[in-house]
């Protein structure tokens, strides 16, 4: 079965080619035109830069993607309805049911989040040649229950899953993502957008005990986060630093704000494993591509919660996860119409 898979939920154009065989999957390509530098010098993404960027990429990204198979071998487009700025939702949205109606190819809505969770089952690509080829990737399935924590810029969420395709909040953020954390505290230590690889990067050569960075709600039996409070701990140190006229010591900062986030994440992930007792842990999202929060949760959590943790190239925004979730609803039958599917900027799993 081929699926294309697009992506335009925020700044990343994504467009993949995914082979579906029994429950295994092959990438025969994974397009992805970011648009980080266009939104560098703004410390976050522009929605309107977003969108016309979008607008010049997704023909060319879907091309590229084709490479020489013909739409007419396709059995399903498969893009992202929601949640995302709207403006750029609309864009591969509009174009995927425009192309499902010219190739007459079945389409079908996929939810972002649930791109991210389905993107653990992809296998890792080869490291030659542009993400092609790769194999199927492992007849490993998801044991259930299971529980993910999603990591991204824009949702940071514990969710309890107790079969395919259906979802309960155990928790989420009340006001800052993960990596909206790490893009803003990357913003006030001058680094790049996106600050988690930025921070990252830095902070490999830094000491996480350094800096005393808060941990808000940490101490709470619950699956609730808090980063915001951390900003201003930030602020306070950069300023502190200024107005002493001394240089800021970025890696050691940096590894404090990344330990931090980490701690965090881990806690509240195992409180979530204690309170649920899933079969399988799976950890996706953006945020998951940092080495730091791979390597501690590996060591950290409880040997029978099976770890399903997102290969590094599917971490970020892409349509290939897009194509692994709309997997199982293509084998149910579930498509959408190309005439009323709609993007829903809001569409949340739970
Ligand atoms: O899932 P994603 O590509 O887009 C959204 O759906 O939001 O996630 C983007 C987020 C950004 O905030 C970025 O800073 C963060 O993921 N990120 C990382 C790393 N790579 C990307 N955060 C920490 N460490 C990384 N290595
Ligand atoms: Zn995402």
């Amino acid at each position: 079965m081929l699926i294309l898979g697009i992506e335009t939920s925020c700044d990343d154009t994504g467009v993949a080619l995914v082979e579906a065989k029994g429950n295994r999957f092959r990438v025969h390509s994974n397009v992805i035109i970011s648009q980080a530098k266009l939104h560098n010098r703004y410390g976050g993404v522009v929605p309107e830069v977003a969108a016309r960027n979008h607008l010049k990429n997704i023909i060319p990204a879907v091309d590229e993607a084709l490479g020489n198979t013909k739409p007419s071998k396709l059995d399903t487009i498969a893009v992202t309805a929601g949640p995302g700025l709207v403006t750029s939702l609309h864009v591969g949205v509009e174009t995927a049911k425009t192309l499902s109606l010219a190739w007459n190819v079945p389409l079908v809505g996929i939810n972002h989040m649930e791109g991210h969770i389905y993107s653990v089952l992809l296998p890792p690509p080869p490291v030659h040649r542009r993400g092609l080829g790769g194999g199927f990737g492992t007849t490993a399935k998801i044991k259930f229950p299971a529980v993910a924590l999603i990591v991204s810029g824009g949702h940071t969420e514990l969710i309890y899953m107790p079969g395919h395709g259906t979802y309960k909040l155990l928790g989420k953020t009340r006001d800052d993502a993960a990596g909206e954390a790490f893009d803003k505290a990357a913003f006030m230590l001058g680094l790049p957008y996106p600050g988690g690889p930025a921070i990252s990067k830095v902070a490999e050569k830094g000491d996480p005990e350094s800096f005393e960075i808060p941990r808000p709600m940490i101490e709470r039996d619950d699956c609730e986060f808090s980063f915001s409070g951390m900003k201003n701990a930030i602020r306070l140190i950069v300023e502190s630093y200024k107005k002493r006229r001394t240089r800021l010591p970025i890696n050691d900062l940096a590894a404090s704000i990344q330990q931090a986030i980490i701690d965090i994440l881990i806690t509240k992930s195992l409180i979530a494993i204690a309170k649920a007792k899933p079969k399988t842990f799976i950890l996706a999202g953006g945020v998951a591509a940092n080495a730091a929060l791979r390597a501690q949760l590996a060591e950290k959590l409880p040997k029978n919660a099976n770890l399903f943790i997102s290969p590094i190239s599917y971490s970020q925004d892409n349509g290939a996860m897009i194509a692994a979730a709309a997997h199982r609803r293509i084998k149910n039958k579930q498509f959408d119409s190309p005439e009323s599917l709609t993007a829903n900027a809001h569409w949340e799993l739970v």
